[in-house]
């Protein structure tokens, strides 16, 4: 969703803030803007829709202000109050003109904030919650923008990630969060702040995260942090692990076409030094589990939202069936908001490729409140649940910049089954039956090569329906997650409406919808239950719907009578979803590319969805 860049040092500042937008641009965003002070004035310059605009603006403005400033901020907005238009864009002034803001999260008392100020003759000139915050700042500010800020901050209800600067006090930078994260980039001569690594990695590797209800404040001598009611604060300083230009799109003419390409390292990452042959199990030392925790656990819930629930799904049958430990997933918003039932026995596994989204980062919490352990399954380093569960597993994917989750999926199933195994070995699975999963497990990356070897002839397959308005996707067992994963990624890349059912669902209604134009993707993979789902493969296509058959190599016969087929590498029925998911994101990916569309960032979506 929104980003936050800010810069002060010795550098053009309006070049590293636009860059800075340009690299967050996967999050999702619809304006755009920048502000620099220089030589006592602030200059702002926003543009409703693409970075590439903004960028043009600036260089047009011939303002001395942005050719010379070395202290800037900057904001990609995701409409949420009002519409994309210049006036709610960021940053926001206030009206005295002296004081300027970005902003992440939502103000929730901003209206009562908003009449306030209107009391004593301020009136804000957008639609948007943020703006009041910087009015209010101004209003507080008696000399001091710290004080200013924390005094405002005590007023508002909501979350919020701010970079505040005025010309008041040139060379000072204000930073702030609740719920929505910032990170400092701790340069030579200089030093960045912003909501999202990616802005600051190609700058310096070493980033101090804040904590909620931090401040920091940015000037010549570096950098100093304190809580809201000024006591010093002291942050570690991590050094972010990315590769050199794992951020860049290089040959590539998408990140997601990327992403797919790099799943077999990325899983190679994900299961490195954590499997034990010798004991047939799993290391995952972040989980802070010894065997005995591990057998004393009585259920395990799991908690997401999109891709990352359906991964989570992958790992609840894992568990079940290989650890016979009850498991459940559920989205966490409706986790979080119906009072579940927590017992101090249960393992609650929150999975969240950015550790922001806001739902998931609320079940955490709720189930922390009700006692239980929870862990995080995270791709980015110091996100937020990652830090709030204080216990986990990273996955080690490298950036994901589109938004369509592609390799984090794959590697969240692996961490997933690693856990099942972990559990499982505490219970009845024994050593040389863990022995040959660690082994299946570490041919993961094998399988995904051998799928994406048949990019050209699924290209060919997308090709045929690229056409198609709906398409449903069909699968039982441990590929209904993969077919609820596989219609999430086509309707969110390519805007084709497209449904995941359990195989047996269909004809319990959406079969009603079925007809010549509507293509289903049948898992018909080899795992129990398979004969079943060729069945209603078979109904689909007696009412005349085109079925795309997904099936294990070496039972080619299940495909028969089908129109299309893609063929999967033997493996178990728990590893499957791996290989499986990859042919349907490449399915996917070249039915919205033959469509024309921005793969990337499609439209009104955010990579990380950071209100609930
Ligand atoms: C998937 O392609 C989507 N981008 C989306 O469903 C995503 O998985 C979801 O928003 C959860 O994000 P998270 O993993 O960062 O928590």
């Amino acid at each position: 969703m929104c980003g936050i860049v800010g810069y002060f040092g010795k550098r053009n500042a309006s070049d590293i803030l636009v860059d800075g937008l340009r690299r967050m641009e996967y999050r999702g965003y619809d304006s755009a803007g920048v502000a620099c002070l220089y030589d006592g004035e602030i200059g702002v310059v926003k543009n409703p829709g693409k970075i590439k605009g903004l960028r043009e603006k600036v260089d047009a403005s011939g303002s001395g202000v942005l050719q010379n400033s070395i202290q800037g901020i900057g904001h990609t907005r995701w409409a949420t109050h009002g519409p994309p238009t210049e006036v709610n864009a960021h940053p926001h002034l206030d009206v005295s003109g002296h004081f300027v803001m970005v902003h992440n999260g939502i103000i929730e008392n901003y209206k009562q904030i908003r009449n306030g100020l209107s009391q004593h003759g301020i009136e804000c000139v957008s639609d948007t919650d943020s703006e009041v915050l910087v009015q209010l700042i101004a209003y507080c500010y008696k000399g001091n923008l710290e004080s200013a800020v924390s005094e405002a901050l005590k007023k508002v209800k909501g979350t919020y990630g701010i970079v505040v600067m005025t010309d008041k006090e040139p060379g000072k930078l204000v930073t702030a969060r609740c719920g929505s994260p910032i990170v400092l980039g701790l340069g030579k001569g200089e030093t960045l702040v912003a909501s999202d690594a990616a802005a600051i990695m190609p700058h310096t590797r070493d980033a101090v995260y804040l904590e909620d209800f931090d401040m920091a404040v940015i000037t010549d001598d570096g950098v100093q942090m304190f809580d809201l009611q000024h006591s010093p604060v002291d942050r570690e300083v991590t050094e972010m692990d990315w590769e050199e230009g794992a951020a860049e799109k290089g040959d590539y003419e998408h990140f997601m076409l990327k992403e797919m390409f790099e799943q077999p390292a990325a899983i190679r990452n994900a299961i490195r030094g954590r499997l034990d042959y010798e004991m047939g199990t799993s290391v995952l030392s972040g989980l802070d589990f010894s065997p005995r925790d591990a057998a004393l656990i009585s259920r395990i819930l799991v908690v997401g939202c999109g891709t990352s629930m359906h991964a989570g799904m992958v790992g609840e049958y894992a568990i079940e069936e290989m650890a016979g430990v009850p498991a459940e997933v559920e989205q966490a918003a409706e986790f979080r908001y119906r009072n579940p039932i927590i017992t101090p026995t249960d393992f609650v596994v929150a999975i969240s490729q950015s550790g922001e989204t806001a739902d998931t980062l609320a079940a955490v919490r709720e189930a922390k409140h009700k006692g239980a352990v929870v862990a995080g399954i995270c791709n980015v380093v110091g996100s937020t649940i990652a830090r709030e569960t204080g216990r986990g597993v990273y996955l080690h994917a490298g950036p994901e910049i589109g938004v369509a989750s592609t390799k984090a999926f794959t590697c969240q199933v692996s961490v997933m089954l690693m856990i099942a195994l972990k559990v499982a070995r505490t219970r009845r699975l024994p050593l040389h039956e863990g022995a040959e999963f660690c082994r299946w497990i570490e041919r993961l990356p094998e399988l995904v090569e051998k799928v994406l070897e048949q990019n050209d002839a699924i290209k060919s397959i997308a090709q045929k329906y690229a056409s198609c308005d709906n398409a449903f996707f069909i699968g039982r067992g441990y590929l209904y997650p993969v077919a609820l994963e596989g219609a999430l990624k086509l309707k969110e890349i390519s805007y084709v409406h497209a449904e995941g059912y359990h195989a047996a669902e269909l004809k319990h209604g959406p079969i009603a919808l079925l007809q010549e134009d509507t293509p289903v993707i049948a898992l018909l993979n080899n795992i129990p239950g398979k004969e079943k789902t060729i069945g209603n493969a078979e109904e689909c296509k007696a009412r005349k719907a085109p079925v795309i058959a997904v099936v294990t190599e070496g039972d080619e016969e299940a495909a028969e009578g089908f129109d299309d087929v893609i063929v999967i590498p033997e493996c178990p029925p728990s590893i499957t979803p791996v290989p499986t998911v990859v042919a349907l994101q490449l399915l996917s990916y070249h039915i919205a590319a033959a469509r024309g569309c921005e793969i990337d960032q499609p439209r009104n979506l955010a990579k990380s969805v950071t209100v609930e």
